[in-house]
């Protein structure tokens, strides 16, 4: 479409995904993308001209042609997405471009950016990664740029828009207007998609596809990581692996900050305080621990020093360059340092052999910090007129300015790290974390939040935080557990092990000179509940494996708004604490106010509820005292009323789940032993899903998994079904057994496998029917039928 000199060009990718690119003068920009991979974007479906656009199957595309204004509806006419009436206004290179803002439109995804609420209608917003050291709700820009948002309206209609724009842009979601959503660029290509929903999970996945699928990370990823700004020796590491032992706290990794290196530099290790950091590794290996070290960008500006990432990297001009031609140097954590040029895929596979030492010593992943780039000088980073290099997929080489590339610079810092790992270690699974993103990044690696504080706000802000990463296609990401900066009180640390013990990364960090914050620094009661929900942590970890699984195929978080599985919930009268949902299945309520002792009230979606911890139905408010419960679907409370206690944070199960558990183990490289535990909570659309594979290698993305689908039905007249699907079984399980817990029952059941019976029992006081399945046979289609007067 053409006005004047200006042409638009809005292609169907999909049926729900559009890509528009305006360009002023008339001739579009290159086809390029850091967010897109290119064969995502050759992507293309048929569509039907229409006198002033298209259809899609799901679309209709209207373009006025007199001022360009874009209107997106469904093909019922229900508007999805619309100009507002001045859509784009330009000044030199920067540009608006405004969309009408509806009424009851919610804002979300944004990445890891605050503010005091989840939403982020009504307030503007800077993508420029910016290392912002102790920030608080209000600070903006913070370290990542993830240009992508979701509208959600009250009814849970829903669509995304990412603004594949690199430079310094920007959002205001009805901050200046209320009714207008604006954003613009001081420069860059005017590139945007828009994904239609309906609902919120199909714009997340839609999102996902554009950008790509998070791997699936090694299963040691999930287990609890603890790590300190810095362990500074060796034998500090050794003492802290053994009381974490000793203390009874299950631990899958160990992380090595800056002070484990040589004068702070890259890709070195002090031999001082480490002396063998093979032995070390190994060492921690027999204990179940793996070795994470950080791998920060900044290469020691050190010439005629034999430091060989500074002697290698000039000799091929592997960093970015000032506006004056020559390295630009600014100091960081190392003092005066240089910064590689990861745009250029010659200086990224340069990176990434820079770790070979690292492998080879057994060292199990990687913290890429600082990435935004952090630079100690007034900016915070580098100057603007710094000179990059592309060359990079479908880009055409040419040079870029620090403006253009600086929001991708972390992302590609982080590739670079994953690409590396691929080639050091064909087949297995790349662990990489990283500060600083663009829309994208997951491809490459899971995220943190950054430098936090200990205090309640920041433990509030960080379950928002990793909602919003969890929108925007960051389905790893982790908040430094009990705060990185002040020193957190017993009871912060504890509520903050509670919640992280449900969250995708589960990992405990604390800034130099602050107070110690292992676990059990604040003695035996606090340990003992913290050690009671890393533990429950582990016993979850085949539910968690399997939503990660899941993830990686469809994008859905694992950690999520409650209104991603429940839709109602958002224009719900009951007024959300900082509650989320685990999956589908695990609604985690953590006092919204943790430093409070006020009673709050939990509010659960329609449809059953059963307590996690009790494993009993939720059924009214307060709950009755020894009265038989009502079973899911007939008045099951939708609002529950806590008084906060320091051991306990509220969790319940949808009814209509299959929940696959196992007994704790002490690290996640140890072989659960017992069966397989699977906890039935009848109800609505009952389902479960098993997944397992060797935990480390790619033989996954081969088919060397098992997975396997589970539903269960109630039966009219009582009792229930529960069906095991075909198993795909390209890897052996460790369970021999599965051992069947059904809750909900009045009464005991006759359980029969085929024609066969099955030995069971009936606990009143629990209203469960518990029994043992062989595993053997269970790869086939299985039907266990319970038949109970008791069952409803
Ligand atoms: C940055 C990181 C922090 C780390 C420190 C030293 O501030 O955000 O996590 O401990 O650098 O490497």
């Amino acid at each position: 479409m053409r006005t004047g000199t200006a042409l638009m060009r809005v292609e169907a990718l999909t049926d729900t995904t559009l890509r528009v690119r305006i360009a002023p003068s008339g001739s579009l920009p290159e086809n390029a993308s850091w967010a897109v991979p290119a064969a995502v974007r050759a992507q293309s479906v048929a569509v039907v001209p229409t006198p002033d656009g298209f259809n899609t199957n799901a679309l209709a595309v209207h373009v006025d042609p007199a001022t360009l204004r874009l209107t997106v509806t469904d093909r019922t006419g229900r508007p999805i997405v619309a100009d507002a009436p001045r859509p784009l206004t330009l000044d030199g290179a920067a540009f608006t471009l405004r969309k009408a803002l509806r009424p009851d439109e919610h804002i979300f995804a944004l990445g890891d950016k605050t503010g005091g609420s989840l939403d982020r209608r009504g307030r503007t917003f800077v993508n420029w990664n910016t290392d912002a050291y102790a920030f608080d709700s209000t600070t903006d820009p913070i370290y990542k740029a993830i240009p992508f948002f979701l509208g959600v309206d009250d009814a849970g209609r829903s669509y995304g828009l990412l603004f594949d724009n690199t430079w310094r842009s920007w959002f205001d979601f009805g901050h200046r207007d209320v009714d207008t959503l604006a954003m613009g660029s001081p420069g860059g290509p005017i590139d945007y998609y828009i994904l239609a929903g309906p609902a919120v999970r199909d714009v997340v996945r839609g999102y996902t596809a554009l950008t790509g699928h998070a791997p699936l990370p090694p299963l040691w990823a999930f287990g609890y990581q603890q790590s300190r700004y810095s362990y500074m020796s060796a034998a500090e590491v050794r003492d802290i692996a053994g009381k974490l032992a000793s203390s009874g706290i299950p631990t899958d990794a160990m992380w090595l900050d800056i002070d484990f290196l040589d004068r702070n530099r890259p890709f070195t290790v002090n031999r001082q305080t480490y002396p063998d950091l093979k032995g070390l590794a190994g060492e921690l290996g027999r204990q179940g621990i793996k070795l994470v070290t950080i791998a920060d960008l900044h290469i020691a500006s050190a010439p005629g020093e034999d430091y060989a990432p500074y002697d290698s990297g000039t000799a091929i001009d592997a960093f970015v360059h000032a506006a004056d031609g020559k390295p630009f140097v600014g100091k960081v954590w190392p003092g005066p340092s240089v910064f590689p040029d990861f745009t250029d895929k010659r200086v990224r596979a340069w990176w990434g052999r820079n770790f070979r030492g690292y492998v080879d010593a057994g060292v199990a992943g990687f913290w890429n910090d600082m990435n935004e780039p952090s630079v100690f000088n007034d900016l915070h980073t580098m100057p603007v007129d710094a000179i990059h290099h592309i060359d990079a997929d479908d880009f055409a080489p040419r040079s870029a300015s620090h403006a253009e590339l600086h929001n991708v610079y972390g992302m590609e810092n982080t590739r670079a790290t994953y690409e590396g790992m691929q080639a050091l270690r064909p087949g297995e699974r790349p662990f990489v974390m990283t500060r600083a993103s663009y829309a994208g990044g997951q491809r490459y690696a899971v995220t943190w939040t950054g430098d936090n504080s200990s205090t309640w706000d920041h433990l509030r802000l960080a379950v928002n935080q990793m909602l919003n990463l969890g929108l925007s296609g960051f389905s790893y990401a982790g908040t430094d557990v009990g705060g990185y900066a002040g020193g957190a009180s017993p009871a912060l640390m504890t509520r903050w092990y509670q919640i992280a013990a449900f969250g995708p990364i589960f990992r405990a960090h604390a800034e130099k000179g602050s107070p110690r914050a292992e676990p059990w620094v604040d003695g035996p009661e606090h340990l003992a509940i913290r050690r009671r929900f890393v533990e429950e942590r582990y016993r979850l970890l085949p539910y968690i494996y399997a939503l990660a699984d899941a993830n990686t195929r469809n994008g859905d978080p694992l950690m999520r708004p409650v209104f991603y599985d429940y839709p109602e919930m958002i224009a719900s009268p009951c007024k959300r604490g900082i509650d989320f949902t685990l999956g589908r299945s695990l609604l985690v309520a953590p006092a919204p106010k943790g430093e409070s002792e006020q009673p709050y009230e939990i509010c659960l979606p329609k449809g059953g509820w059963y307590d996690y911890w009790s494993g009993l139905p939720v059924t009214a408010n307060p709950p009755p005292t020894g009265e038989a419960a009502t079973l899911p679907g007939a008045n099951l409370a939708d609002r529950v009323t806590e008084t906060p206690r320091i051991d306990r944070m509220p969790v319940f199960v949808r009814a209509g789940t299959i929940l696959p558990r196992q007994a704790v183990v002490t690290s996640t490289a140890r072989t659960p032993t017992g069966p397989l535990r699977l906890d039935v909570y009848p109800g609505a659309d009952c389902s479960g899903m098993l997944y397992l594979d060797d935990g480390h290698t790619t033989a996954a993305t081969r088919g060397r998994v098992l997975r396997q689908s589970i539903r269960c039905e109630q039966v009219p007249g009582g009792g229930l079904r529960i069906l095991f699907n075909a198993r795909e079984q390209g890897y052996r399980p460790w369970w021999r057994q599965i051992a069947v817990t059904v809750h909900g029952a009045a009464g005991a059941a006759r359980v029969t496998r085929g024609r066969s019976p099955v030995a069971s029992s009936f606990d009143a006081a629990a209203r469960t029917v518990a029994f043992t399945l062989a595993d053997a046979g269970l790869e086939r289609p299985t039907t266990i039928a319970l038949v109970t007067g008791g069952m409803q």
